[in-house]
């Protein structure tokens, strides 16, 4: 028998680790943080010490000196770096006022597609930085949350989720994911293909930071227009001096346009994959496109042509994820029935 309200419990805080940004969300407070997932580190006589998290590290990336190392260490939505996740982790629980709870206890949101060894990553990194007891939830589902789609009902929710370093797909009804996929394919992928495409056609070399402002500036998932143009610098691999060039959205168009056909792919594999009473409410009902890839121009008429579905951008497409957590953090029977409870 379920537990009435008052005696069910939730958690303390919720985390969205993610390729890009992480996320701090507090019970009643909704996100009281929002930092790129990226970490700086010093070596020093005492081993490997943070000099900055967050924004202040990104600021960092291909700028420093030797002896100071800048770690992005979530890479395609799986933590590689365990020693720089939880040390992210223990600076956003302080900076949040985590450590004001004793021992808080965490719900991360993690992807479905985690092999058990990812997970137990997450969760053992979520502890060293502070957490006591370390929850998980699907990402899909609470992105699915975030975007008010009526996951418990027995109506099927498309939810597709194109952040910095994977894109999830997942079909959800009555409380559970029907069929879900995910590929280490979205935004760092494209901006990975700018980056050759530069290489490659120009003989320009760019930082990952000039690829991700070419994307925003120019990017486009289908043609834009009037086009768009933007002005980049780097450096010139025939001379080696810096060089400056002006780049139209219609290249970068084709430049990632590999990149987005994958993207396509996973979409579809899950529309085939999908039963079809679900297909038939998602059909009526359309699909929530959300995660930060989502303001990529174009990507939700390319969506939209793909599926043959009204594919619409959620409000608060990099929220999404961390807004679910916050309203799981809120009820306490939505969160025993979606929550795995490792
Ligand atoms: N206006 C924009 N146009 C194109 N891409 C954008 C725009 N704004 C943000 N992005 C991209 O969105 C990505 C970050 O999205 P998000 O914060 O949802 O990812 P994440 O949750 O950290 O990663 P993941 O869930 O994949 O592990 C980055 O690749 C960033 O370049
Ligand atoms: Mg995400």
């Amino acid at each position: 028998m379920a537990l009435p309200n008052a005696f069910r419990r939730t958690a303390d805080l919720a985390i969205d680790l993610g390729t890009s940004n992480t996320r701090l969300i507090a019970r009643g407070k909704g996100v009281i943080l929002e930092v790129p997932t990226v970490v700086a580190t010093q070596q020093t006589a005492k081993g490997r010490v943070v000099v900055a998290a967050g924004a202040d590290a990104k600021k960092m990336l291909g700028k420093t000196p030797a002896g100071t190392e800048v770690i992005r260490p979530v890479r395609g939505g799986v933590v590689e770096d365990f020693e720089a996740t939880e040390q992210l982790l223990r600076a956003l629980l302080a900076r949040g006022g985590g450590r004001s709870l004793l021992r808080p206890r965490i719900l991360v949101c993690v992807p479905p597609s985690h092999s058990e060894v990812e997970r137990r990553a997450v969760q053992e990194s979520a502890r060293a930085a502070g957490g006591r007891d370390v929850l998980l939830v699907a990402s899909p589902m609470a992105a699915a949350i975030g975007a008010d789609l009526p996951v418990q009902r027995p109506v099927g929710s498309m939810i597709i989720d194109v952040g910095g370093g994977r894109t999830e797909v997942a079909v959800i009804s009555l409380g559970g994911m029907v069929v879900s996929k995910s590929i280490p394919i979205a935004g760092d992928a494209l901006d990975e293909a700018i980056s050759a495409w530069l290489r490659r056609k120009h003989g320009l070399l760019v930082g990952d930071r000039t690829a991700e402002a070419v994307k925003m500036r120019a990017g486009c998932a289908v043609l834009v227009d009037p086009p768009l143009i933007t002005r980049i610098r780097g450096r010139d691999l025939a001379e080696g001096g810096p060089r400056e060039l002006d780049i139209g959205s219609s290249d970068v168009c084709g430049a990632i346009s590999d990149t987005i056909a994958r993207i396509r792919e996973v979409v579809l594999e899950v529309l085939q994959l999908t039963p079809p009473e679900l297909a038939g409410d998602i059909l009526e009902r359309g699909v929530i496109l959300c995660g930060g890839t989502a303001r990529l121009r174009g990507l939700d008429q390319v969506l939209r042509e793909t599926c043959g579905l009204p594919v619409l951008e959620a409000d608060e497409p990099m929220r999404c994820v961390a807004n679910g957590a916050a309203r799981l953090l809120e009820d306490p029977a939505l969160f025993e029935r979606v929550v795995f409870q490792a």
